[in-house]
């Protein structure tokens, strides 16, 4: 039996992206929203942070989202610009929509600037993917994170640990509900519509039998600041890459940030080579096809750490910590630094046959964000009832 529709009178669900790996999260919560019986309205807001083809376009259509109802388009700035921007832009957004709630995902200058809008205005906000700590408050995404935790009304986690961080920071267990893990709906959604590595090789014009990848290759992306914007460290690890490729052939994702400080710092002829296959960012089914294909993937994105852990793929990640410990303790991710002989060794013991297999964690079945969906419509339904005496 159809239930009565949502009310109208409660407001759209404002969900925000901004950055490339909000996409794949948010893809799977919009299908959920719009399938919930009764559907929860919900509008698109991007706030512009990434907006090139290759950051953008290619995923929105890879995922099918659909066109965002509203882009800010704030663009490239510093951390406190675009965050700032975002935060100007987005207020008269939540003024024109009345939405019944924000909803916002994973840790970037987008995730906390309208949260922090939108919670100054009285408008409750759920975040998806809350609680993940690296404990490095180094690092730009941890702040964001730690910040929007404090402030978010109701808080979805990936991972049970996510649970004890937040309680050691105060969080009242009320606001956390542990979900499972939307990245992984929309990577069990698309695995059948992943692209084969030799299509992707041949797209960004790399001939697949020169570049031999029968006998396996590694996937590699790097973009954290701490890895990629200073000469010191990104030197050497270009010159790793070359040591790993003598052992395997290796695929590079070369993300723009990583591209702009290679020219900055005139070490190109460290990526060339003839077992280093250079690619553009790649589009979310390609990128799916590369990582399920591969031997091992060389990588520092939060996500890729997930997304191998559930294709059973050894990764050995570019940090000396992850915000992601159950990828470690049950599934393929190793942490290895940037010490070249850590990371020789396991690209050896993973050549050897040794590479961890793990097991796909608790909850990471494909049904999170219907979990999401559930679980915020009774609770929206809960603050708009009428208050008994
Ligand atoms: C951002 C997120 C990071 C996420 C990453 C994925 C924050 C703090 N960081 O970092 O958590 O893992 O995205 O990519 O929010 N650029 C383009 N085209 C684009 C977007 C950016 O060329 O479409 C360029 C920018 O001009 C900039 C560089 O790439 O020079 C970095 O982009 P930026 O959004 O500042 O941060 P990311 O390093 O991508």
């Amino acid at each position: 039996m159809k239930r009565d529709p949502w009310p109208s009178a409660h407001g759209p669900v404002l969900c925000v992206v901004g950055a490339r790996p909000n996409f794949m999260k948010m893809a799977p919560i919009l299908r959920a929203l719009a399938a919930h019986d009764p559907a929860l309205p919900a509008l698109l807001v991007h706030t512009g942070q990434h907006y090139d083809a290759d950051m953008n376009d290619r995923l929105f259509v890879d995922l099918r989202l659909p066109v965002p109802d509203i882009n800010l388009e704030v663009g490239s700035g510093t951390h406190a610009v675009q965050t700032a921007e975002v935060m100007r832009r987005f207020e008269p957004v939540l003024d024109a929509h009345s939405p019944s709630c924000v909803l916002v995902v994973g840790d970037v200058n987008s995730t906390l600037a309208c949260t922090l809008v939108a919670v100054k205005k009285g408008v409750p906000v759920a975040h998806v993917e809350a609680g993940l700590r690296s404990f490095d408050r180094a690092m730009p995404e941890e702040i964001n994170r730690v910040l929007t935790d404090q402030i978010a009304d109701l808080l979805y986690t990936t991972e049970r640990v996510a649970l004890d961080n937040l309680a050691r920071e105060g969080v009242d267990a009320s606001r956390a509900q542990f979900v499972g893990n939307v990245m992984i709906d929309s990577l069990l959604a698309n695995r059948t519509l992943a692209v084969p590595p030799e299509a992707s090789l041949r797209r960004s014009g790399v001939d697949p039998s020169v570049f031999d990848i029968a006998q396996g290759y590694g996937v590699v992306t790097l973009h954290r600041p701490s890895n990629v914007d200073d000469e010191a460290a990104l030197g050497p690890l270009l010159a790793l890459l070359r040591d790993v490729s003598e052992r395997l052939p290796l695929i590079f994702a070369l993300h723009p940030r990583t591209r702009a400080n290679i020219e900055r710092f005139g070490l190109s002829e460290h990526v060339s080579g003839k077992r280093v296959a250079v690619l553009p960012p790649q589009g979310y089914l390609e990128m799916l096809g590369l990582m399920a294909g591969a031997t091992l993937v060389l990588t520092d994105s939060g996500g890729m750490q997930e997304e191998t852990t559930a294709l059973g793929i050894p990764c050995l990640t570019v940090r000396e910590n992850t915000e992601r410990p159950i990828t470690i303790e049950q599934g393929t991710n190793t942490l290895v630094g940037r010490d070249r002989g850590a990371i020789v060794r396991a690209v050896d013991e993973i050549l050897a046959g040794k590479g961890k297999r793990g097991r796909v964690p608790e909850l990471w079945d494909g049904r999170a964000a219907e979990r999401i969906a559930a679980h915020l419509a009774a609770w929206l339904a809960r603050r708009h009832a009428p208050a008994t005496t």
